[in-house]
């Protein structure tokens, strides 16, 4: 393993924790639904925790959190975009639209997020000593949650978007009355839909 990369892979993983954080902050003021609205504000909660989580296994590979590479600066920018498309939304389109914006947004940066997890998962399993302890358990910690986060608004986003094209959607989307965590059960309920309605 090239742990050059490795110690990309924490750095980008960082920089989106906190985008997440920036991205919540700003999805919840385009949130209308109220389950929605309650469950982003955990995602938030549970996104300021990965960011902690994130600095905490850092430290013990000894990089500094503050320290600046290419790709976290892209990383940055592309979290910073879906902020700006947000409040582009929020400015110029109806409520229902901004929501719409918001549930794509935040599916996007959970997409990059959740490949970030899964990276770590591999790495974990390659590493030794110190470093394959701390993130292994930081893997532990928050991989089930990231996978709720990707899912579920994976979820919302196409039900919300059913609705606004006036047809008959399922929501909270079946991803969240399943309680979802894996591909595949995500796939099982997109596919359920239908007798849901
Ligand atoms: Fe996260």
């Amino acid at each position: 393993m090239k742990p050059e990369q490795v110690n990309e892979l924490l750095y980008q993983s960082l920089e989106t924790e906190l985008g997440g954080v920036q991205v919540y902050t700003t999805a919840l003021r385009c949130a209308l639904n109220e389950e929605l609205k309650e469950e982003w504000q955990e995602y938030l909660e549970q996104t300021e925790n990965h960011v902690r989580i994130v600095q905490e296994t850092m430290e013990v590979f000894g990089l500094d959190i503050g320290a600046e590479t290419p790709g976290r600066k892209v990383v940055r920018h592309i979290g910073e975009s879906l902020v700006k498309a947000m409040e582009l939304a929020l400015q110029s389109g109806g409520p229902a639209a901004a929501q719409l914006v918001a549930a794509e947004c935040v599916t996007l940066a959970e997409t990059k997020d959740h490949l970030n997890w899964e990276l770590i998962g591999e790495a974990a399993k390659k590493l030794k000593g110190e470093e394959a302890k701390a993130l292994k358990a930081a893997y532990d910690e928050v991989e089930e949650e990231e996978d709720e986060h990707l899912y579920h608004t994976t979820g919302w986003t196409r039900e919300l978007w059913i609705e606004s094209l006036g047809l008959p959607a399922v929501l909270p989307p079946p991803e969240e009355e399943k309680d979802v965590k894996t591909a595949i059960g995500a796939a099982r309920a997109k596919h359920a839909r239908a007798d849901m309605l």
